[in-house]
C-alpha cells in the first residue's frame, strides 16, 4: 500500500456538501459513478445520515490533498428513525467515503483510526456501521477491529467496542 499523503481536519458546517457527496459514494459503492447527490438525498433512509449537519453530537473528519478527498463521520440516530446499522441511541453509526481516484493509499484507514480515537476520547462506548456483505470495505473494518453483529438482508451490522 502507498503511504497516505492526505491531511486531516475536523468536518465543519460548510463541509455538508462534501459529506453529502461521500454519502452518495458510500451508498453507490458498486458504481464507478454514484447517483447525483440530489437523488440520494431524496431517499429518506439515506438523507437521515446527513440532514441537519452538524447536529450537536455529530462528529466528522475530512481528509484533504489540496481539496477534500474523503470523509468519515458518526451520527447518533433516534430509535424512531434509525440508520441501517442502528443498535441503540448511545451507539453512533459511521459513514465513510473516499473519492475513487484517492483510494488504496491509506486515507480510509487514516480517517477511521482517527475517528475511533476521537470516539474513545469522548467516552463513546462503541461504534456501529452497516456494510453490504460483498463490499471489500469489510476487510478494512475487520482490520480495525470491527466484528459482525447482525446480518440484515444483504448487509451486516458491524460493531467496535471502545
Ligand atoms: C472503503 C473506502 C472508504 C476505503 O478507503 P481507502 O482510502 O481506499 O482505504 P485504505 O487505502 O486505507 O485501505 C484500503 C482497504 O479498503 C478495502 N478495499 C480495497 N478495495 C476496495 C474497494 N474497491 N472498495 C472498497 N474497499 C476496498 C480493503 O480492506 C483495503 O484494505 P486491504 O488492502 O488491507 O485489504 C473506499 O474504498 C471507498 O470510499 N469505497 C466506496 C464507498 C464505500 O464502500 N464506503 C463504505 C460503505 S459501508
Amino acid at each position: 500500500m502507498l503511504m497516505a499523503v492526505a491531511t486531516l481536519r475536523s468536518a465543519a458546517a460548510d463541509d455538508a456538501g462534501f459529506l453529502e457527496q461521500m454519502l452518495a459514494v458510500a451508498a453507490d459503492w458498486r458504481e464507478a459513478t454514484p447517483r447525483p447527490v440530489d437523488e440520494v438525498l431524496a431517499i429518506p433512509q439515506l438523507a437521515r445520515y446527513i440532514e441537519g449537519w452538524p447536529r450537536p453530537d455529530d462528529f466528522g473528519i475530512v481528509a484533504e490533498e489540496h481539496a477534500p478527498v474523503g470523509a468519515a463521520w458518526w451520527r447518533h440516530f433516534p430509535s424512531e428513525s434509525p440508520g441501517y446499522g442502528f443498535v441503540d441511541e448511545e451507539t453512533p453509526e459511521i459513514s465513510i467515503g473516499v473519492l475513487p481516484e484517492a483510494r488504496n493509499a491509506g486515507t480510509g484507514t487514516l480517517l477511521l483510526t482517527n475517528l475511533i480515537s476521537a470516539a474513545r476520547n469522548r467516552g463513546i462506548p462503541r461504534l456501529s456501521l452497516s456494510v453490504e456483505i460483498e463490499n471489500p470495505a469489510r476487510r478494512l473494518y475487520q482490520r480495525l477491529g470491527f466484528h459482525d453483529a447482525t446480518t440484515v438482508g444483504e448487509s451486516v451490522t458491524m460493531l467496535l467496542a471502545l
